[in-house]
């Protein structure tokens, strides 16, 4: 019977990526292990200082920093769709062998190394998506210097070395769990509704779609900004949420499929000023048309996939402004946690999971039924 062969195939594609977390998971486990003990043996030797330093080069276990840089002890770390991709091996792009997952931290400054400025130990800093673009347009080549993803090793360990460069300084107001939930959702969603051509003000409106991680900062950002806040989601209690949160109108997209006529309808058969389209090529079209003439669609994932037709005759004739939007820059970065202080923004958290339980959260985020981020506790 077809359904149950595709159901045997779930279940080996679901298995197989379970063994590949695994898999990363007892090797971080061997290296916090061994981190463990290194910060043992460490914290024995350092008191001596000189046996500390002559201990390490010989056992690289827990990093030490080169000149200009710093190890940050992680605190915290939280999940994007984006390391879904990259644990079941369908993220495109080559990955090294060994790699450790995860783009998001936030932690403690460990230790400096020479020539070190803007940290001293004990600063609280998140770690940024894109440690190498500080400013200025995106370039191209910047992809392949993300964390935990490519080459680049991420953040699902105890210590991690990265340039000072690298790191911003945590909004005081948030803990470590809040922090780690910023660099990648919290950043995109701050470049797309505070950062892009034209920005909105008070009284546009804005569309963000579904309830995970990048939509509901756009909607807390927005409505922190004044802006009427509409959003579409699958189930009637994350829509209950949604309207504690402050977001006047929500559409059902399972109970509407046609949730673009809805939308029509609430803004006076205008449409939106400008959406936040997380969903890709299921949802665009429709996105096409419930923004306004001359408004913006913030192409920023592809949860519903890649392949579709796009009509682009609307888009021309609508003066429609079709801007894709990836992560963003350490200066936008700063420039939203100095927003997120000013108003008191905190992240919403669905759940936060021990070390231990990194798979179960990317479990958790693959089920969908997650409301804002899922983090791991280090
Ligand atoms: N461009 C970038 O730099 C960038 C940065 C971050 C993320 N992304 C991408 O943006 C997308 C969202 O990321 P995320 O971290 O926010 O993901 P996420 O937390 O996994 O979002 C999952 C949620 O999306 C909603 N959803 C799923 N299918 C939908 C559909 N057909 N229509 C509307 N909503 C739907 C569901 O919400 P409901 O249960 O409420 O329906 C689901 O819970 C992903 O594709 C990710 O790779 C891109």
């Amino acid at each position: 019977m077809p359904i149950l062969i595709r159901s045997q195939i779930a279940r080996v594609q679901f298995e197989s990526w379970l063994y590949r977390i695994f898999t990363h998971e007892r090797r971080l486990a061997v290296v916090r292990s061994h981190h463990e003990r290194t910060a043992h043996e460490g914290h024995r030797h350092c008191e001596s200082g000189k046996r500390c330093r002559r201990l390490a080069p010989g056992h690289p276990r827990r990093p030490l920093p080169g000149p200009g840089q710093i190890v940050v002890r992680i605190r915290a770390t939280s999940v994007n769709y984006r390391d879904l991709m990259v644990v079941r091996g369908t993220y495109a792009g080559t990955l090294k062998k060994d790699l450790v997952a995860l783009s998001d931290g936030a932690g403690e400054v460990a230790s400096v190394g020479p020539g070190v400025t803007r940290w001293k130990v004990g600063d609280r800093v998140c770690l940024a998506y894109f440690p190498t673009w500080q400013t200025g347009p995106f370039e191209t080549k910047t992809h392949a210097e993300a964390l935990g993803q490519s080459s680049v090793d991420g953040v699902l360990a105890e210590y991690v070395a990265i340039a000072e460069t690298g790191v911003v300084r945590m909004p005081e107001h948030l803990s470590f769990e809040e922090a780690a939930t910023l660099p990648c959702a919290g950043v995109t969603a701050w470049h797309a509704v505070a950062e892009s051509t034209n920005r909105l003000v008070g009284g546009q409106s804005l569309l963000v779609l579904g309830t995970g991680g990048v939509s509901i900062f756009a909607a807390q950002l927005g409505l922190a900004a004044g802006l009427r806040v509409i959003a579409t989601t699958s189930s009637e209690s994350k829509a209950a949420r949604l309207r504690e949160l402050g977001v006047s109108d929500v559409v059902n997209y399972r109970a509407t499929p046609e949730w673009q006529r809805e939308v029509l309808r609430l803004t006076g058969g205008e449409g939106v000023d400008q959406i936040i389209e997380t969903g890709g090529a299921g949802t665009l079209a429709r996105s096409i048309e419930a923004v306004k003439a001359s408004g913006r669609i913030s192409l920023i994932g592809l949860l519903t996939g890649k392949d579709g037709r796009i009509d682009p005759l609307p888009i021309l004739l609508r003066n429609i402004h079709l801007e894709g939007t990836i992560v963003g820059s350490v200066a936008m970065f700063e420039r939203m946690n100095r927003a997120l202080e000013v108003r008191r923004i905190k992240p919403v958290i669905d759940e936060v999971f021990d070390f231990d339980r990194a798979s179960s959260a990317l479990a958790k985020l693959e089920s969908g039924s997650h409301f804002g981020k899922i983090v791991i506790r280090i």
